[in-house]
């Protein structure tokens, strides 16, 4: 068994994209252990994205992480981590297939709905970052 931890984005909260998307991983069998509404602050985005701190878009990202609540869920099941990445699609929604999430719902190259982690490492790091008061 796997965890990943899955952010829904500013855009899915105010595009009322919440049920649609957590049907889906729901229907894939993957077991909700936690979720919680919140609102990501500018430090704990900026960490989140430390690894593209350089790019010229890192401040339209906080902006963007940072500008209302998101869903933040903790996904488990076999082989959660690729089979979510896989249904999320690419990172520009217009880059993404049909019948994955940024395929079928993204409208915006970057405003792209959902986060997932994408190693069993970052995984860890991501559900420590986002639920601290878990103690395992
Ligand atoms: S990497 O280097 O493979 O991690 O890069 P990538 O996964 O493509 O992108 C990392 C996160 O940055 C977001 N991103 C952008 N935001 C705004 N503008 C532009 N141009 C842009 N390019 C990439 C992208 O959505 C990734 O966020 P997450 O939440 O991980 O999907």
């Amino acid at each position: 068994m796997e965890r990943t931890l899955v952010i829904l984005k500013p855009d899915s909260v105010k595009r009322k994209l919440i049920g649609e998307i957590i049907s889906r991983f729901e229907k894939k069998n993957f077991t909700i252990t936690h979720m919680k509404m919140m609102t990501i602050d500018e430090e704990t985005a900026s960490l989140h994205y430390s690894h593209v701190k350089g790019e010229p878009f890192f401040n339209d990202l906080i902006k963007y992480m940072t500008s209302g609540p998101v869903v933040a869920i903790i996904l488990s099941g076999n082989k959660v981590i690729s089979t979510v990445r896989n249904m999320i699609g690419k990172t520009s929604s217009f880059d993404s297939l049909p019948g994955t999430i940024r395929g079928d719902y993204g409208s915006h190259d970057f405003e792209n709905l959902i986060h997932a982690s994408d190693s069993v490492e970052s995984a860890e790091q991501e559900i420590k970052r986002f639920f601290p008061e878990l103690t395992y």
